[in-house]
């Protein structure tokens, strides 16, 4: 293999089904598009049905051999995740990768019907219960993966666990943040359980560096500026394309040396660019007792329980 990672090192995946929340634009949906291109069936896992259906007819003209599918999915509503989970176990034998991609960051302060913080809703409790609810099909499925793309924002963040729906004062940053590092935690912890089980499934985390997707349309002109395609010149030192921007989430999803509890984006120290690798997340996505008591606090917010038990 060279050691610059591309899509083409994407093996074969016909036969294999992968489901990818937030597939109709951005990295979801460019790594739905090389996915398709390399034969695989994928369902794209959307909350907008028109959305979804104009991104499915893209990748349909252009993959010949696997299937390609929407399911409804809005990850801020318990009833949309359920409802989503219940339609995709019972139209699929098997998921062979399920791709937490779906994301974003709320300017203001926002709740769920649940009265749950949007950012953290979006970002961390809905694919925990979307995860956990499609789990015994992974598990079913020989091989199979759990890819959650979380950020080198993980870095600034800090898990309030006395104010984790920021009830006490709303920093859109700070939001995001903590639902980033709420991923790898999750990651880490999830792998740990299903190793623990014995199970062939593993957890695996991606980060795309910085990449111009639609992530910043609800944000200030000014980051909506940067993130523009049209001064790629100026921030290409900054910024990388959406298609370079999958390629982490591509790698951890079906590079065959891909092991459980892996991290992979742009290397370096900056990680804002550049070709996949594996890269290390900070020490607080390592604590292991962060990593158990969020993962008890999301079984206990959103009512879902995992067949796997801790250590
Ligand atoms: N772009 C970056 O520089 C960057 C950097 C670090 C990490 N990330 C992460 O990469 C992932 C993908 O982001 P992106 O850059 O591709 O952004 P994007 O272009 O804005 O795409 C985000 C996707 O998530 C979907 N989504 C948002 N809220 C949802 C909800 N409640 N339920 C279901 N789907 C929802 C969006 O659906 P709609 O189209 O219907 O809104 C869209 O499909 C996110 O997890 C993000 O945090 C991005």
């Amino acid at each position: 293999m060279t050691s610059r990672w591309t899509a083409d090192d994407v093996p074969d995946q016909q036969g294999r089904t992968f489901v990818i929340t937030g597939a109709n634009t951005g990295i979801g949906f460019e790594a739905a598009l090389v996915l398709a291109r390399h034969g695989a069936d994928v369902v794209l896992a959307c909350r907008n049905p028109q959305r979804a259906a104009a991104a499915e007819a893209r990748i349909a003209a252009e993959a010949t051999v696997g299937k390609i599918s929407t399911v409804q999915l809005d990850l801020a509503s318990p009833a949309s995740v359920r409802q989503a989970a219940e339609q995709l176990n019972a139209q699929h034998a098997r998921i062979d990768v399920l791709v937490n991609n779906a994301g974003g960051i709320r300017p203001r302060y926002e709740v769920t019907e649940d009265g749950f913080e949007m950012t953290f809703a979006t970002n961390h409790l809905g694919p925990f219960a979307f995860t956990g609810l499609v789990l015994d099909r992974l598990l079913e499925t020989p091989g199979s993966r759990i890819v959650t793309v979380s950020s080198i924002g993980h870095r600034r963040g800090v898990i309030d666990f006395d104010d984790l729906q920021g009830e006490r004062g709303y920093r859109f940053q700070n939001a995001y943040f903590q639902a980033k590092l709420a991923n790898l935690l999750f990651t880490y912890e999830l792998q740990r359980r299903l190793a623990d089980a014995g199970a062939g499934t593993i957890a695996v985390a991606a980060h795309p560096g910085n990449a111009r997707t639609e992530f910043g349309r609800d944000m200030s002109l000014l980051v909506r500026a940067v993130m523009s395609p049209h001064v790629r010149l100026l921030t290409s030192w900054l910024l990388q394309s959406p298609q370079m921007g999958a390629l982490p989430t591509l790698r951890a999803a079906t590079d065959p040396s891909v092991r459980g509890g892996e991290y992979y984006g742009p290397p370096g120290r900056a990680q804002f660019t550049g070709y996949p690798a594996r890269v290390e997340s900070n020490d607080r996505s390592h604590d292991v007792e962060a990593q158990r008591r969020l993962w008890q606090e999301s079984e206990r917010l959103t009512a879902i329980t995992y067949p796997l038990s801790p250590r």
